[in-house]
């Protein structure tokens, strides 16, 4: 069997840890350096060349080639690493001690910070989609306005990229000044961060008052706050409006809800109508010409531990909800509640998107919405003085994954967190 330290390995075995001292038991390893993790979950995530491929970092062994018996059978332990050989074949494995600190037990009391690095040690979040990884607000916690970045910056300063795209995991959404006011400029933008999602819609799609709009989001009618697409299976994750031209009349304002604040707000003053929305599925639609979509699923959509992970709102294309009269009551009220508290003032930031503002926000937790407008452009065409914004969507994984690489140049680790993580962590 061959051993191969990851991280640094060295040192010599720490007085009376010598092969043997194991426990032989599979879930009672007992050596203080193994931090309480048990021997299957060692074993699992063995880092040797024949377990993982040193190249890739993905897992080589399959859960079902492991002994389905294997045991501790013995520890050596510096203070860098930690070298285990296990019964009954005797395959030996040496992690580095500090990441095995990361997943065992610290003796500490767990966080709930979501600080990234942390893995799913126990009482750690383990998912940044959900409601213990962000930072949740009311308008006034914004100090009257949403994150903000520049364009031109972002473009030359990583840190400050960085920083425009962490706001959108932290807080949902940034808005980017003077991004050029060129058809087409919002595609830079999402490619910035990830790829472009096409869908039904195209690459991209013009918000403007249109003649015969197939949807309410192309007419001057306000929109309440809403998540983009839940018609859609997977729905888009992240959205960019591009803002070309003003409403020349006025109105056209965008409204910004942080959706998780809302539903949690529901959850302390209403715990029933929370519940409701937890765990009624209802389905919403589209159809036009060409397409016909639909999904299904909760408003309010819980991890498995009942974290709020996504929230789906959009009156425009709720289909009817399939319940008996008690429940479609009971249902409807929920509903109204949390659409009202998407909407309260104290809840909703209110901004004018300029010309050359790009906001980017995250669609399974922002509500968007905006006023009514009165346009002075003329029918058809996109003259000077129409509100017209560009949009597209993209994902929120791919958005994450440039933050990571960000950090990654930033710290000059060259990669050191991620190569640690699949250390454990097999990927496809
Ligand atoms: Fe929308």
């Amino acid at each position: 069997m061959t051993s191969l330290a990851r991280g640094p390995v060295g040192g010599e075995p720490q007085g009376g840890a010598r092969p043997g001292d194991g426990t032989g038991e599979p879930d009672g390893p007992g050596h203080p350096a193994l931090r309480g993790l048990p021997a299957v979950w060692l074993r699992a995530n063995c880092p040797c060349a024949d377990c993982q491929d040193p190249g890739s970092g993905q897992r080589l062994a399959a859960i079902t080639g492991l002994p389905a018996d294997v045991t501790v059978a013995g520890v050596l332990a510096s203070d860098a690493a930690v070298e285990v050989i296990f019964g009954p074949d005797g395959h030996r494995a040496v992690f580095a001690a500090d990441w095995l600190a990361r997943y065992g037990d610290s003796g500490d009391p767990p966080s709930q910070g979501g600080e990234a690095g942390t893995g799913p040690g126990p009482g750690l979040p383990d998912d940044d989609r959900t409601e213990d990884a962000k930072c949740l607000w009311a308008a006034a916690d914004l100090g009257g306005g949403i994150p903000q970045g520049w364009w031109p910056r972002y473009l030359a300063d990583p840190e400050h990229r960085s920083a425009c795209l962490s706001a959108v995991l932290t807080h949902g959404l940034v808005v980017l000044h003077e991004v050029p006011c060129e058809p087409g400029a919002v595609l830079a933008v999402a490619r910035s961060l990830g790829y472009v999602r096409e869908t039904n819609y195209g690459r991209l799609f013009d918000v403007r008052a249109e003649p015969s709009a197939a949807n309410l989001a192309f007419t001057r009618l306000p929109i309440a706050p809403h998540t983009d697409n839940p018609y859609r299976d997977p729905v888009p994750t992240i959205q960019l409006l591009h803002c070309l031209h003003a409403a020349a009349a006025g109105g056209g304002d965008s409204t910004f809800t942080d959706g998780f604040h809302a539903a949690a707000v529901l959850r302390g003053r209403d715990p029933a109508a929370f519940t409701c929305l937890t765990t009624t599925p209802v389905t919403f639609a589209y159809s036009d010409a060409a397409t016909v979509l639909r999904a299904t699923g909760p408003m309010i959509g819980l991890d498995p531990r009942g974290r709020i992970r996504q929230v789906r709102l959009n009156g425009r294309s709720l289909a009817p909800v399939r319940l008996p009269a008690a429940g479609a009551r009971t249902f409807y009220a929920a509903y109204r509640a949390f659409a009202e508290l998407a909407a309260d003032p104290e809840a909703l930031v209110t901004t004018t998107l300029a010309p050359g503002d790009c906001v980017i926000f995250d669609n399974t937790r922002i509500l968007h919405g905006r006023t009514a407008f009165a346009d002075g452009g003329g029918p058809g065409g996109a003259s000077t003085g129409r509100r017209h914004l560009q949009g597209c969507y993209a994902d929120l994984d791919g958005l994450a994954s440039t933050v990571a690489v960000l950090a990654r140049g930033q710290a000059g680790r060259a990669g050191r967190e991620d190569q640690d993580e699949r250390a454990g962590q097999a990927g496809s």
